[in-house]
């Protein structure tokens, strides 16, 4: 880790990548830097492989197709023992957060350090309580997650994928199935890290009060492809078009825009009525075509 990239200069880098599962591509020849010490938002409609994207950059799921580098190595070629090499310099955050219930918050937060540092257990207790101090959950170390809100899992979370003092941290819907203002919280919670550690962080959220309080830049993904890639500000125009101006904006714009407002007339829901309705439609309609003998028998018995 002795050349590391410097602020502001590439610390991911993502070639064509491609996912398939079955017959279904995901991911279609996606094409991304993420650099060092921004906050980049990851959107998309549901199912658009925001959380299959995240777990290829970890390296839980290989490419079908392309490249993925992360502080300079090669995420998609790396056995076992080099992934944990290189996961030692990231933290995650999963939706759930993912703690050890029979293991008190200060437990979830010390396993990472007993795992992969030779630390004493004085300086590793001393560890737990700063990262614990640093998201505010410092007189809770003792209790168990069952004893603890949503929002302070959540922060536990966050302390133990800071445990190890990670130079990139991934978040997968941080503030779901949070009130309001604990989200907020999380939000500024996020934006205090990136500052005071200043740690790169790549965060997939649909909140998107969340997504412009916390990005530097954006990528919106669709159909498998980054569909614009621009900062927060360029964001922010697109989804402030007023009503008047939309025909001066591309299919994609008019897209996003749909998208950052969550109106329910746009280009989005345009697709989905031109496509699915109509493959609804025929997969309906076939077997009334041609029935097949078992259903004609039925027919003509009924
Ligand atoms: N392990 C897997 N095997 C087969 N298909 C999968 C697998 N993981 C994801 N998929 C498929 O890939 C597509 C993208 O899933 P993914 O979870 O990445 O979407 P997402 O953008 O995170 O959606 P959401 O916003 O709802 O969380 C989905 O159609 C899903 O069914
Ligand atoms: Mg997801």
């Amino acid at each position: 880790m002795s050349d590391l990239p410097k602020p502001g200069e590439p610390i991911i880098e993502v070639r064509d990548l491609k996912k398939v599962f079955g017959t279904q591509t995901v991911l279609d020849g996606l094409n991304l830097d993420i650099v060092r010490g921004e906050t980049l938002v990851v959107m998309g409609g549901s199912g658009c492989g925001k959380s299959t994207f995240l777990r290829m950059l970890i390296g839980s799921f290989p490419p079908t197709e392309g490249t993925i580098s992360l502080l300079g190595s090669r995420i998609d070629q790396l056995d076992e023992e080099g992934l944990n090499e290189v996961r030692k310099h990231f933290g995650i955050l999963f939706q759930s957060g993912a703690l050890f219930q029979s293991m008190t918050l200060a437990q979830n937060v010390a396993l990472p350090l007993e795992e992969h540092t030779d630390l004493d257990p004085t300086i590793i207790d001393i560890q737990v309580k700063i990262k614990l101090e640093l998201v505010g959950l410092r007189e809770h170390a003792d209790k168990l997650p069952a004893q603890i809100s949503g929002g302070m899992k959540k922060r536990a979370g966050l302390a133990r994928a800071l445990a190890l003092d990670p130079l990139i941290l991934f978040y997968d819907e941080p503030s779901a199935g949070l009130d309001p203002v604990t989200s907020a919280e999380i939000d500024q919670l996020i934006v205090d890290l990136t500052k005071k550690l200043g740690v790169t962080s790549v965060v997939v959220t649909h909140e998107m009060d969340s997504a412009f309080t916390i990005a530097d830049r954006m990528v919106m993904l669709d159909k498998g492809r980054a569909l614009r890639i621009g900062t927060r500000d360029e964001f922010d125009e697109l989804r402030h078009v007023g009503e008047d101006r939309i025909a001066d904006l591309t299919e994609d714009e008019q897209l996003i825009r749909q998208f950052l407002r969550g109106e329910p007339v746009g280009p989005i829901t345009r697709r989905r009525e031109e496509t699915n309705y109509a493959e609804d439609l025929l997969q309906t309609a076939a077997p009334i075509i041609t029935p097949s003998p078992a259903v004609e028998a039925t027919r003509r018995r009924g």
